[in-house]
């Protein structure tokens, strides 16, 4: 049986445990860049199984059928899903006594986005679940998945894709993943606002100057000017995003202009010009 998990140092955060017909595939995507770099620290561990080694049929290791009542393709059947599915359960429950979340990767889901990511980042382990061909057997489903999961209304060949995507959102919100814990809190969709503009060396390119007010050195300054330009960018880009994050700040309503203390004398001719 081929399990593959990659090295390391410590115990990490968050244990990613990724059940699919490919392993190979997301092994190779996961292991590079930030989220590689962060297994081998120690922060994130992937541990993708391959659905096939749980086939109970020993010459083929198939693990799809025909579709009850008719219909295109081939579904994948249930029990090697959910031996796989008990293999990573029990070998988490050893070290956590926690029933793992275990998230469906599905058009057929709720749409992930920013909020998900955080809430899934507080788990220690997240088992995936990716499907292919036209699909698993529902009784499967109804066992063991806690959350349906889409990363947008369009379908894709297989799971694994979006189940890297959430992984790769979630992972960065893992302690220690990114290198500078600031990078998580401002950037877009925090708040429901989207990130601002950024500039780097030269102050000018083709004409463009850098806008001056981050040359000025007033960090307060700077911080106002990067708030309007997200607002602006938000509303523009992303009015949907606006309007949610206009319900959580409403606009202060204006103070009212305190009316000054009419003088004596000022009264005194009110007064008489009503009088007139
Ligand atoms: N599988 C195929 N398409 C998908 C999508 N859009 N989101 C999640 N899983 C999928």
């Amino acid at each position: 049986m081929a399990i593959f998990i990659l090295e390391r140092s410590v115990e990490p955060f968050m244990n990613f445990h990724i059940m699919t017909l490919f392993p190979e595939m997301i092994m190779g995507a996961l292991s590079s860049s930030i989220t590689g770099r962060a297994s081998d620290k120690g922060y994130i561990s992937f541990n993708a199984v391959n659905i096939r080694d749980y086939s109970n049929d020993n010459k083929h290791h198939k693990v799809d059928d025909y579709t009850y009542g008719g219909g295109a393709g081939m579904l994948m059947q249930a029990q090697p899903i959910y031996d796989c599915y008990l293999a990573l359960k029990n070998s988490i429950e050893e070290k956590t006594d926690r029933k793992p979340r275990v998230i469906y990767v599905t058009p057929q889901g709720s749409v992930f986005n920013q909020k998900m990511a955080s809430d899934f980042a507080k788990e220690d382990d997240l088992i995936f679940l990716c499907g292919h061909y036209e699909g698993v057997d529902e009784r499967v489903l109804e066992e063991i998945v806690t959350d349906y999961v889409s990363i947008g209304d369009y379908v894709l060949t297989g799971g694994e894709l979006p189940a890297m995507v959430m992984i790769d959102a979630i992972s960065r919100l893992v302690p220690g993943v990114l290198n500078n814990d600031e990078s998580a809190m401002t950037e877009s969709f925090n708040n429901n606002l989207l990130e601002y503009p950024q500039y780097s060396r030269p102050e000018e390119w083709m004409g463009k100057k850098v806008p001056p007010i981050l040359l000025s050195g007033d960090h307060k300054k700077v911080d106002e000017w990067r708030l309007e330009k997200s607002i602006e960018r938000t509303k523009e880009r992303r009015p949907d995003l606006y309007e949610k994050w206009l319900l959580e700040n409403p606009p202060k309503p204006e103070k009212k202009k305190r009316r000054k203390k009419k003088t004596t004398q000022e009264a005194e001719s009110v007064n008489l010009e009503n009088l007139e």
